[in-house]
């Protein structure tokens, strides 16, 4: 984003190795308080413009572009002209008419960023696109593992990625990201969820949960996403979670020093159970708090430039 002309965030790889660390030096200025928010989008304008639901993205999304002083307009199809009928493209012109300068979106298809900011003058960041991305999630879930372990990079740190990894836009931004900060990622789950074909791109495979998860330091449970399966079978939700669903006494044995991570909304009772949630060693909670140091530094970049 700082080093391209067009200011986006559309995927991991839109950020240098420079933008990304001023990112991360950014969100954590804001989280300790040596940057201030007040004041610094004062009379900008940002609209998040959601076609699928959300509760952390938009929320932080909106939280972090109100306390840096900027305006938010919140769209969804429902209560919009989208549900008459209206095309996406249509929409953004609509909205585009308005003088966003910022438009942080969300969609079931997969590159539909790209279709937008053809659209639009405003900064583009993607707040989920179908299967291919979510950076901002992988960004909080890096800066979530810096503040835990209290380094910024993370090399030698083993994270197995768990689950659903074929339709998760989380697994591939965190596979994009979790490399480049030195990590080696494993990904776990049934083939129709983790293809062999994985490992040609470097990523360790693994079928068996508890082979997956032995000598791991993070397990990054994925949610089994049924709305994007269209035709694939895994089976029950009980046959999967008796398969890949991590329980404690799984964590205890197998990799009783790792961290546990979700990027939310859980299943709970499907890819983990109501102790692991509440087990001290899951970090879920310091996931959605780093969400809003994330956004706020993203946004404070796309519009401001320049250094914290
Ligand atoms: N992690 C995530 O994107 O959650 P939401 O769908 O609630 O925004």
């Amino acid at each position: 984003m700082a080093t391209t002309s067009r200011r986006r965030l559309i995927r991991v790889n839109d950020l240098s190795d420079a933008a990304l660390a001023e990112l991360f030096a950014r969100a954590r200025a804001f989280e300790t308080g040596e940057a201030l928010p007040g004041g610094r989008l004062q009379g900008r304008f940002v609209v998040n413009l959601f076609y699928e639901n959300s509760t952390r993205t938009r929320v932080s999304f909106e939280v972090a572009a109100k306390r840096l002083g900027a305006e938010v307009v919140n769209v969804t199809p429902a209560g919009t002209s989208v549900a008459k009928g209206e095309s996406l493209v249509d929409t953004v012109r609509t909205i585009e008419a308005n003088g966003p300068d910022v438009i942080v979106f969300r969609h079931q298809d997969s590159g539909a960023p790209e279709v937008i900011e053809r659209e639009t003058k405003a900064a583009v960041i993607n707040a989920g696109d179908g299967s291919r991305g979510h950076p901002t999630q992988a960004l909080l879930d890096a800066m979530t593992l810096q503040s835990t372990l209290q380094r910024e990079r993370l090399d030698g740190l083993m994270v197995a990625m768990v689950g659903d990894v074929i339709h998760s836009r989380v697994a591939r931004s965190n596979m994009d990201l979790l490399p480049r900060l030195g990590a080696r990622v494993r990904l776990v789950g049934p083939s129709c969820f983790v293809a062999d074909g994985f490992r040609d791109l470097g990523f360790e495979v693994a079928h068996d949960l508890e082979e997956g998860l032995r000598g791991c330091d993070v397990v990054m449970m994925l949610r089994v996403q049924l709305e994007r399966h269209q035709g694939v079978s895994f089976g029950s939700t009980r046959e999967y979670h008796r398969r890949y669903g991590l329980t404690k006494e799984r964590l205890d044995r197998c990799a009783p020093q790792a961290w546990v991570m979700h990027p939310g909304p859980t299943n709970r009772g499907v890819e983990m159970t109501d102790e692991v949630m509440d087990d001290p060693r899951c970090l879920v909670r310091s996931q959605v708090e780093h969400g809003m140091f994330v956004r706020m530094a993203a946004l404070d970049m796309l519009v401001s430039g320049g250094a914290a």
